[in-house]
């Protein structure tokens, strides 16, 4: 161990540290197929727990077939949310489960439904091994929930937590006991379908976010029926698919890697989430679902998983598109040997484990490794000591949709809209003698607001923007829809075809306007235009709304725009010339409520966003924790790190949000402890407005000097809190070394010396600023 010496420059203050290092960390992928070599990572050596010994006990009496069933995964035919199956029938599936061939099914569900399965396997198999029913409740269940994105606005971690609580009580109600959720992929690309269903570009909310949905999931204890066991997924890299299109190459450095794309990742783990998926995409030339480096060493490895990996929808047998495995049972072989425990929809390790193991080609204990991990999972859910336990119709009745489920996704749904943008202070609207334009085919909609993944909620049961404007208002509120957003189908699997060509409707659209005092105007994306396979490469208001918007603004300029959307959007001309800008997302089933409440300020709004909103699409990737390159800028010159076309500043930076209250930002203090690293920073915040309202108070940091160079600015601490008009409180935040290091490229987390900027305030661009130096030298535990 050795001392640091901190000065904080305000102060005089200088104080001993203490260092921490993790462990050292191979950053070598190993993708080699060596049958003897897995044994680092292997489970067996752990201590003796009760559970484990009932693992084992039951391993012994499993035939090899019976072990390779529980590393089987197949859909129902209930919601399919890959490409179709391509062979075996539904029959077949339900055959092989009652040969025990079969160790969890997903997009089964309903406590009925469920129940019949499970009987298969538990009545009719040799030893009656339950099956766990996977499910993707990524926002909700039935009862929806915001989109994680705007979930993550919120950077209400208690909110949060409880969203996941409230998912969890539904979903296992209805027969599940898992969840492939929460998605912990930071993106930094807005074009990038999939954005939404994360919580957005920074990894340490990104990790705070993780562990919150973790706990909220998960309860304290898996064995109760209405916890479910939660995926961290994708690992790792899914966010970081080039160009934003869905499903491509991720290629990233070292230091991008461990301080970007895995924190939250190892926060899941720490949280206790009991499996994790792996990805479609390459990284760094290695499929995820076979990169053997991810899976067995770093994390069954170094961070000490004993959870299990389950493959992404067909990813096994995809490496062999990818150009990585040569037939099917060389991607099976791969897979297996990387870590990879569970094969969801690639029915290779059901095919041809068996064969590879008697062929001397597979060890044996890798099965075993991977089959224990399983079953371990299915003791903690409780399923051994009753298969039913989520299979309980009349609890499903009584839980789905209550009260409880709406008044939480309400809360959740008021607390991730963002103000973007509030001029004059057109908001909030009076509630009453107000004469009000409502356009766009957004604001009647009741389907769109349950976004992307919303597989067991009943299509158009959200409240529409419509329905909740008319609740809480009298108001004159006439409504048209402008332009038709979109043509045909609209569906989970379906794409969208957007109207480019029919303006009908923009001429009523200016006539009602004209006669209003104030034209709401509801824009943006469809809740099925973000989501898987969604990636779009112009993210302007689709179709006709921009021209809509244009048109109707010559006439009335009082807008206020509500934005529906599933990723940042590159809206400048909005920003230039409309007065009232929200932030609304997609916001689930009480999403007309929730955005009424806030128009007409019966909420406040609190939101932050958790990405940057572009000017132009040619921005992206924008993130504000980028690094400063040698080059800054602005020179007089041209040789400078910019565009001769557009600004390099955001339309939005990372963390902006405005509200009804005005807070003041002030007394920024930075003092230290003599025995450790331990940086308390203090800043005192005032509400100078006449109403209530919450700020998200966000500390960042620049470590100026790296022997790795640091980003300009870091999120490394943030607080929510709510003042009545003229209170002040003085906010704490303390840092350590977790906050103040950062991994090397050599994988090993490390804290170096030297001067740090301090700054805090309501956005990434936050004012109040200090620094404090950091003495002594670095050094590493190893
Ligand atoms: C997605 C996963 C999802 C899985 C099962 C895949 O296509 O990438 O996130 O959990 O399908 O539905």
């Amino acid at each position: 161990m050795r001392s640091f010496n901190v000065h904080a420059m305000t102060k005089k203050h200088s104080v001993l540290f203490i260092l921490l290092f993790l462990a050292s960390i191979s950053l070598l992928s190993i993708t080699a197929c060596n049958k003897n070599s897995v044994a680092s990572a292997m489970t067996e050596n752990k201590p003796e727990t009760a559970t484990t010994n009932k693992v084992n006990k039951l391993l012994a009496q499993m035939t090899l077939e019976e072990k390779i069933g529980q590393m089987n995964q197949y859909s129902n035919f209930f919601d399919v949310t890959g490409p179709a199956p391509k062979e075996g029938d539904a029959q077949q599936r339900y055959e092989h489960i009652k040969q025990g061939k079969v160790g969890s099914i997903l997009n089964a569900r309903g406590a009925k439904e469920v129940r019949e399965l499970q009987k298969l396997a538990v009545e009719n198999s040799r030893l009656g091994i339950p099956l766990i029913f996977g499910y993707d409740v990524i926002h909700g269940y039935k009862t929806t929930a915001p989109i994680p994105l705007a979930e993550a606005a919120s950077w209400d971690l208690k909110a949060i937590e409880n969203s996941a609580r409230l998912a969890a009580q539904e979903a296992t109600a209805a027969g599940l006991n898992w969840t492939f959720a929460p998605m912990v992929d930071i993106s930094r690309d807005a074009r990038w379908g999939r954005v939404m269903e994360g919580a957005g570009e920074d990894p340490y909310l990104g990790s705070r976010i993780a562990e919150a949905r973790v706990n909220g999931f998960q309860g304290k204890d898996l064995s109760l029926p209405h916890t479910i066991a939660a995926t961290a997924k994708h690992f790792a890299g899914y966010g970081f698919a080039e160009s934003g299109k869905d499903y491509n190459t991720a290629d990233v450095g070292t230091s991008t890697l461990y301080n970007i794309i895995l924190p939250p990742f190892k926060a899941a783990k720490e949280a206790g989430v009991r499996t994790f998926m792996n990805s479609f995409n390459e990284l760094n030339g290695i499929p995820a679902t076979g990169d053997r480096f991810l899976q067995r060493d770093l994390l069954k490895g170094e961070w000490g998983f004993d959870g299990f990996i389950v493959s992404d929808w067909g990813s096994i047998i995809e490496m062999k598109d990818h150009g990585y495995a040569a037939t099917d049972i060389h991607a099976a072989e791969i897979a297996v040997t990387a870590g990879s425990d569970m094969d969801m929809e690639s029915h290779v390790y059901i095919k041809y484990l068996k064969e590879m193991v008697t062929s001397g080609k597979i060890d044996v204990t890798i099965i075993d490794d991977a089959v224990r991990r399983i079953l371990r999972v299915k003791y903690e859910l409780g399923l051994f000591d009753d298969p039913y336990r989520y299979c309980d119709e009349k609890r499903e009745q009584e839980i789905t949709g209550s009260g409880e489920q709406l008044a939480g996704a309400l809360d959740i749904a008021k607390k991730s809209i963002v103000l973007l943008k509030n001029d004059n202070d057109i908001l909030p609207l009076s509630k009453q003698g107000k004469n009000i334009a409502v356009i766009g085919q957004l604001a009647e909609s009741k389907n769109s607001p349950l976004g992307n993944w919303r597989l067991g909620a009943e299509d158009h049961s959200a409240t529409s923007v419509m329905e909740g404007l008319k609740k809480y208002t009298g108001n004159t509120i006439t409504y048209t829809q402008g332009v038709e957003l979109y043509k045909g189908n609209e569906g989970f699997i379906f794409e969208l075809d957007i109207n480019k060509e029919d303006k009908t409707g923009i001429t009523e659209a200016v006539t009602l306007a004209k006669k209003s005092e104030i034209v709401i105007m509801v824009l943006g994306e469809h809740g099925y235009q973000s989501g898987e396979g969604r990636s779009r490469a112009d993210i302007g208001l689709p179709g006709l709304q921009q021209e809509l918007l244009e048109a109707v603004y010559e006439v009335n300029k009082n807008i206020v725009l509500v934005l529906n959307n599933g990723r940042p959007l590159a809206i400048e001309w909005a920003d230039n010339h409309i007065p009232g800008i929200l932030e609304a997302w997609q916001l689930g089933t009480t999403s007309g409520d929730a955005i009424a409440q806030v128009l007409y300020g019966d909420h406040n709004p609190s939101g932050k966003l958790p990405m940057t909103f572009p000017r132009d699409v040619g921005q992206v990737p924008i993130y504000y924790n980028y690094k400063n390159t040698g080059r800054p800028g602005p020179k007089d010159l041209v040789f400078w790190s910019h565009y001769t076309d557009q600004s390099n500043t955001p339309l939005y930076p990372f963390g902006h949000g405005l509200s009804y209250a005005d807070f003041q930002y002030s007394n920024l203090n930075i003092s230290s402890s003599v025995t450790e690293v331990k940086v308390t920073v203090s800043t005192t915040l005032r509400n100078i407005s006449q109403v209530t309202g919450e700020e998200v108070v966000q500390l960042y940091i620049r470590d100026q000097v790296g022997s790795v160079t640091r980003p300009v600015k870091e999120l490394k601490g943030f607080r929510k809190v709510q003042l009545d008009s003229n209170q002040e409180q003085e906010i704490e935040f303390v840092l350590t070394e977790k906050e103040l290091g950062f991994y090397n490229n050599q994988g090993k987390f490390i804290i170096e010396p030297g001067t740090f900027d301090i700054w805090i305030g309501g956005s990434s661009e936050a004012k109040l600023h200090s620094t404090f130096t950091l003495n002594g030298q670095t050094k590493s535990d190893e």
